[in-house]
């Protein structure tokens, strides 16, 4: 029997574990703080209500439906609709999507950890815009300490994915999401008290349609596919551990509605201390490392809060990396005779070493560029605006023209209304949109 998550509280914990991450605490307030604001802000929130939500329940259906790994997964699925086996292809760029995410995102969790030591030391105390400029260029520019915190941030995933569903994927985000949730809650207070919440608000949420740019929406997009962990099977194969009587839809809304609730929480939180310290929204990926240690700096209590923050960072980071393994791990212990701790360290070891190749593109190998990006770039880019995107296509494509109705049906438990929808925007609105973003991506639409 397969092992499944104890109960349906699990199961929202990890997939939520899964989509709270880097993306929602680090790319998307640098992101708002570089799309003009609200209008971005806007943009996403149509995104993930419309093609999100549904894109998540498709996902999470398929899982549930093939009870296996996504490359059996789906071959399983073909089989029962009398379709090519081709269709594992989304199985096999899933575990390649995973492996390459991870291997940046190991990268910048291990800042993160470094940035909490330093925060925790009291390194930030009166900090000037200069000094923490300098204290991160000097940072990425060593390759050993990078290295260094790679490993770790490598040691710990490893570490839960070996132990297994229930014992470490499901006691990890157990533990460490509501503990993210009370210091989020604590950050959020602290800068209603010390910072700048109006004008934070005002920044984020006032409607400003005059703002709205071809760009903002595109790039709103792409992070509404990479901030829910869709279209690369990490929500299928968390899928595949649910049990059969657990509605998807209720789950997936209140996966949705957490990461959605967390990223907007910390962009008012991050944005508010920025303004009231006069500092920069647009500063680019560089935000919270660059800028918030001069906040926190100058601010009373900052030491403590610093550290709190970045704690919030690498347990986000934590839950949503053992997610990106997942479905390779579960594939070789499928289909090899690999148990789990081997298989967990085989893949660790992969992405560890393609993870030194990121970290050297800060330094060393920065002026090695792949199509005019460096190697991190373009790992992020080819991943995030291509990868997920496409799988997301075929799954969704999967789920309304190969798969019997009925079968998807069954597994969704709908009423006829809210069936109609799902099919509606599975079938239309989701794939047109993604073409959309590729259109883009291939230079078709030069207005954008
Ligand atoms: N969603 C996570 C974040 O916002 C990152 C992530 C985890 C992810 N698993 C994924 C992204 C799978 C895409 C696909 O940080």
């Amino acid at each position: 029997m397969r092992v499944h998550w104890s109960n349906r509280r699990a199961f929202i914990m990890a997939t939520a574990g899964s989509a709270v991450g880097l993306g929602n605490i680090w790319k998307f307030p640098y992101m708002t703080g570089t799309n003009g604001g609200s209008a971005f802000v806007l943009v996403y929130l149509l995104c993930v209500a419309l093609i999100g939500l549904p894109l998540m329940m498709t996902e999470v259906m398929l899982g549930r439906r093939a009870q296996r790994n996504p490359v059996d997964g789906m071959a399983h699925l073909a089989s029962e609709a009398g379709a090519t086996q081709m269709w594992k292809g989304i199985g096999y760029m899933g575990i390649a999507a995973g492996i390459l995410i991870l291997s940046f995102y190991s990268v910048v969790a291990g800042w993160v950890l470094d940035y909490g030591l330093r925060a925790a030391g009291g390194g930030f105390a009166g900090m000037g815009a200069e000094q923490a400029q300098q204290q991160f260029s000097s940072f990425i520019g060593n390759p050993y300490e990078l290295l260094l915190w790679h490993t770790v941030f490598m040691f710990l995933t490893m570490v839960v994915v070996a132990r297994g569903v229930t014992s470490g994927l499901e006691r990890a985000n157990k533990i460490m999401m509501p503990s993210l949730v009370a210091i989020l809650l604590i950050l959020l207070g602290y800068s209603m008290a010390v910072g700048d919440i109006s004008r934070s608000l005002d920044f984020m949420f006032r409607p400003d349609f005059s703002r709205i740019t071809p760009t903002a929406v595109l790039s709103a997009m792409g992070h509404s596919f990479f901030t829910l962990s869709l279209g690369m099977g990490a929500v299928m194969v968390y899928g595949s551990y649910l049990q059969r009587h657990v509605s998807i839809a209720r789950a997936s809304f209140y996966v949705v509605l957490t990461d959605t609730a967390v990223a907007l929480v910390a962009g008012v939180t991050i944005f508010a201390i920025v303004f009231a310290n006069g500092l920069e929204p647009a500063a680019g990926p560089g935000l919270i490392f660059q800028t918030l240690p001069i906040a926190f700096g100058r601010m009373p209590g900052g030491t403590l809060f610093a550290t709190l923050f970045f704690v919030l960072v690498a347990f986000a980071a934590w839950t949503s990396s053992i997610s990106l393994v997942e479905p390779a791990v579960s594939w070789l212990i499928e289909n090899t005779r690999l148990d789990r701790t081997r298989a967990a360290l085989l893949v660790g070891g992969l992405i560890w070493l393609i993870g030194i190749a990121v970290l050297l593109s800060f330094n060393a190998w920065g002026e090695i560029k792949l199509f005019g990006l460096t190697i991190f770039d373009q790992l992020d880019k080819l991943t995030t605006n291509v990868m997920l995107p496409l799988g997301g296509l075929l799954m969704a494509l999967f789920a309304v023209w190969v798969m019997r109705a009925a079968h998807a049906q069954e597994e969704l438990a709908l009423n006829d209304r809210h069936y109609r929808r799902w099919l509606f925007v599975t079938r239309y609105v989701a794939p047109a949109a993604i073409v959309l973003v590729f259109l883009n991506l291939v230079g078709w639409l030069p207005l954008v």
